[in-house]
């Protein structure tokens, strides 16, 4: 019989925190981090390139059949994504791209695309895969969901002090982080397909008082309840 793993769901809007703390979270369990907005950074990105509106779903559908979407990790559990054989991992992360995804992101045909692709890596590997819809959508029936929150100024001055570390240019201002992560926040949650919000059986955490080691430790203490490893 096919072994079972294990499956943890960590959902929430931008900025939250989710990706650090996964992936710190993942290493401290040995699972592995899956990091779901960069493949549908990746579809924006492919878009993008291309000309094409990341709005325009005839576009965007002609598109994906020539998309070769691979996730690959390094020793140190840090995703990276290739793209018809590619490593797009670098071209992820500026803020046109985050608007475009969150646009290709409520298109049905792209969120119909990449959800087998998901569900392949929670099958053949223990999991913390973070996202949207992973507790409602693509891991109904995953081991622990938890919904990451903190306010949007909190989440905003997280997302900007990343951008700075990663020395984006002096241009981006705090303020349009802000108003760009609270206009994200609007598409994510009112789209009509898998929006983004809380499983009826997750556990909410704000972590807008938290540090991130807090959050860390937080996450693995609703995790060791569940899990056993
Ligand atoms: O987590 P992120 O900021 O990298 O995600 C980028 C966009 O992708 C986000 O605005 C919404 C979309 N997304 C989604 O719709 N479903 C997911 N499971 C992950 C991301």
């Amino acid at each position: 019989m096919e072994k079972q793993h294990y499956s943890i769901a960590i959902d929430g809007p931008g900025g939250a925190g989710k990706s650090t703390i996964a992936r710190r979270a993942a290493a401290e369990l040995g699972f592995v981090y899956v990091d779901t907005g960069a493949i549908y950074r990746a579809v924006a990105c492919a878009a993008l390139s291309r000309g094409i509106d990341p709005s325009d779903e005839a576009a965007v559908s002609a598109l994906l059949p020539s998309l070769q979407l691979e996730l690959r990790w390094t020793e140190d559990g840090v995703q990276h994504v290739w793209l018809n054989g590619a490593d797009i991992s670098a071209q992820l992360r500026t803020p046109e791209v985050s608007t475009a995804a969150s646009r290709v992101s409520a298109l049905p045909v792209v969120r119909q695309f990449l959800l087998e692709q998901q569900r392949v890596v929670a099958r053949t590997h223990d999991v913390i895969m973070d996202g949207r819809d992973i507790g409602t959508v693509v891991l109904p029936d995953a081991d622990v969901k938890i919904f990451l929150s903190a306010s949007p100024e909190v989440r905003a001055r997280r997302r900007w002090l990343e951008l700075q570390e990663k020395g984006t240019p002096d241009t981006f201002e705090g303020e349009s982080v802000l108003a760009d992560l609270i206009a994200r926040d609007e598409r994510d949650s009112n789209r009509a397909i898998a929006p983004l919000r809380p499983a009826d059986d997750a556990v909410l955490l704000d972590t807008s008082g938290m540090t991130l080691q807090e959050s860390i430790d937080a996450i693995l203490k609703l995790i060791r309840k569940k899990v056993t490893v």
